[in-house]
């Protein structure tokens, strides 16, 4: 078992993130059976896919390492690392390039997203990312793979390049690369914008009061929360009472995922109440969760150097782990070495 994924250095970790991945990173790490490994990295060279200011992902960088290890990641458990110190990653895309296909990139929605209407505009980065992906997780015959449901397209095109890849160039009984599993949670895995209901939650979006910032101070939060998009109606009893009702759903599932419960068990709990008086019972859960988080987090950010050691540990064991299958994959595609 291994267990492989990955964020982007760009902007605040959210709630989405913590509840929609790094929660589940830590739970995998805690319940980790002998002889498995995670390895968790911050996806930088990701991060030029888009404009960006150099300043700004050299600092959330580190940041966001510090942020991980405040959610719970232990880097004596799992390794951390950040993506540039492991060239091995843009190696194996480029030897993947030749696999996939320019119709199976073409297809992701992501693409079309970010792109929008300036497809012409967009990095030939933003077209390939999908390649690096799937490098960032074949590169180290990862199993499992902790992410959200917006990352489950990738997840398939990783799983299709590695299957051509097998196909065309490996014997049936010596693949080169291991088929990864997506582990998408049954609940949070897409916690959607606090002003609009029908967006994800998103580093991306221009208005902070969208997202809870995991550095929030517990007063940001209650306001946020209770500025939150809502609707005029009560609680309903079950959940069908919420079909149509986007944000008022949205924040049952936040409450049900803080207090490890269902949206039916908290609507059981709450019916009949009016988010005047749910909102604020959500905004305390999220306060206790997050409080400690944001501690250890301010306490991490005092010893920048500690940090980027953890970093270059973490980047070894990610090379000796990595170089072993880009070599199978070189040797499988002909090339002198
Ligand atoms: P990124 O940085 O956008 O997000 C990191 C993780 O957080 C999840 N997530 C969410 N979950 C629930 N609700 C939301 N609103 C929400 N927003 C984000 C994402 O699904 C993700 O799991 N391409 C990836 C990073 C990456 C990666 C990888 C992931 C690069 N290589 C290899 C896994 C394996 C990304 O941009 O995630």
């Amino acid at each position: 078992m291994r267990i492989v994924s990955g964020i982007q250095p760009t902007g605040q970790l959210h709630l989405g993130n913590y509840l929609g991945a790094i929660r589940n990173w830590v739970r995998m790490q805690d319940e980790l059976p002998e002889g498995a490994e995670c390895l968790f990295f911050l996806a930088d060279m990701h991060a030029i896919s888009m404009p960006h200011d150099p300043a700004a992902l050299r600092a959330g960088t580190l940041e966001l390492a510090a942020a991980l290890v405040a959610c719970g990641i232990d880097p004596a458990r799992s390794i951390l690392f950040n993506q540039a110190q492991v060239p091995q990653h843009a190696e194996l895309q480029w030897l993947l390039n030749g696999t996939a296909r320019m119709g199976w990139l073409s297809r992701m929605t992501q693409f079309k997203d970010k792109s929008g209407k300036n497809r012409e505009g967009a990095s030939v980065a933003l077209f390939t990312y999908p390649v690096l992906q799937a490098a960032d997780v074949l590169l180290y015959q990862a199993t499992h793979v902790p992410v959200g449901e917006d990352q489950k397209q990738h997840l398939e095109l990783a799983r299709d390049i590695a299957q051509k890849f097998n196909n065309d160039f490996a014997s049936e009984d010596a693949p080169v690369f291991t088929l990864p599993d997506p582990i998408i949670p049954p609940a949070a895995a897409r916690i959607m914008s606090l002003r609009d209901g029908s967006a994800k939650m998103s580093k991306s979006d221009p208005s902070d009061m969208s997202r809870i910032n995991l550095t929030d101070s517990a007063d940001e939060v209650m306001k946020k929360v209770k500025k939150a998009k809502t609707d005029p109606e009560p609680l309903p009893a079950e959940s069908a009472g919420l079909a149509g009702r986007p944000e008022a759903l949205n924040l049952v599932t936040i409450y049900a995922a803080l207090t490890d419960s269902s949206v039916d068990r908290v609507l059981a709990e709450h019916a009949g109440q009016g988010f005047g008086a749910f909102k604020p019972k959500l905004g305390e859960r999220l306060v206790e969760v997050l409080a400690p988080i944001t501690a250890r987090f301010t306490q991490l950010l005092d010893d920048r150097a500690a940090l980027g050691q953890v970093l270059a540990d973490g980047a070894d064991r990610a090379r000796d782990l990595a170089r072993p299958t880009l070599e199978q994959a070189y040797s499988a595609l002909g090339m002198v070495r």
